[in-house]
């Protein structure tokens, strides 16, 4: 496996991951009516690749194949983590946490906070995030359950 910055032209492949990571891996906390309000199969491609090129994540790639990506940004958010429902409980989300810790290093960050969903939950706590506030956003009008969880460094 190795991690790199996002590249143009990706975007598409991002969509995958972002797409079986929810419907495949996420499925199993939400109901079908909010899979498809999180991740519509019909979303504005012009839409997603301003998200995707706009938080510049770090891709995971396996045989040169996007297989997982996550951003950090300058106030130590990570906007998207998510990691391909055709490859599960790899160390792929792993190897992602552990650069972004290196990134928020790097930036002299003093703390990481995330809207984390109850899928991811676990993971996060696994690398020390504690949950802060319990949150019920409406995604595309549909409501969803996250928490907002923080990580002081
Ligand atoms: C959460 C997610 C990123 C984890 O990625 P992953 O590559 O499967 O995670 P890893 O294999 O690196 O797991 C590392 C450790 O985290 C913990 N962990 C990961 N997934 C877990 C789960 N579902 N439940 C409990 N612990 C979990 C384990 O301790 C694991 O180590 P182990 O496999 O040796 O037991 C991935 O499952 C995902 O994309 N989920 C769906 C989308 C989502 O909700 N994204 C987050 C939006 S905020």
């Amino acid at each position: 496996m190795n991690i790199r910055r996002f590249q143009l032209g990706e975007d598409l492949a991002l969509f995958e991951v972002y797409y079986s990571a929810i419907h495949l891996i996420a499925k199993s906390d939400y109901s079908e009516e909010q899979l498809n309000a999180w991740a519509p199969l019909d979303l504005d491609r012009q839409l997603w690749m301003n998200r995707i090129t706009g938080i510049n994540p770090f891709v995971a790639e396996i045989d040169g194949q996007p297989v997982g990506y996550a951003d950090i940004q300058h106030n130590g958010y990570i906007d998207h983590f998510f990691v391909s429902g055709h490859y599960p409980r790899q160390g792929i989300g792993k190897a992602l946490m552990e650069c972004i810790h290196n990134e928020a290093n790097y930036l002299s960050l003093t703390e990481l906070t995330s809207n984390v969903s109850l899928t991811a939950q676990p993971f996060f706590e696994r690398f020390g995030f504690v949950v802060v506030e319990q949150r019920k956003p409406l995604i595309r009008g549909v409501e969803m359950r996250n928490a907002l969880m923080r990580k002081s460094l």
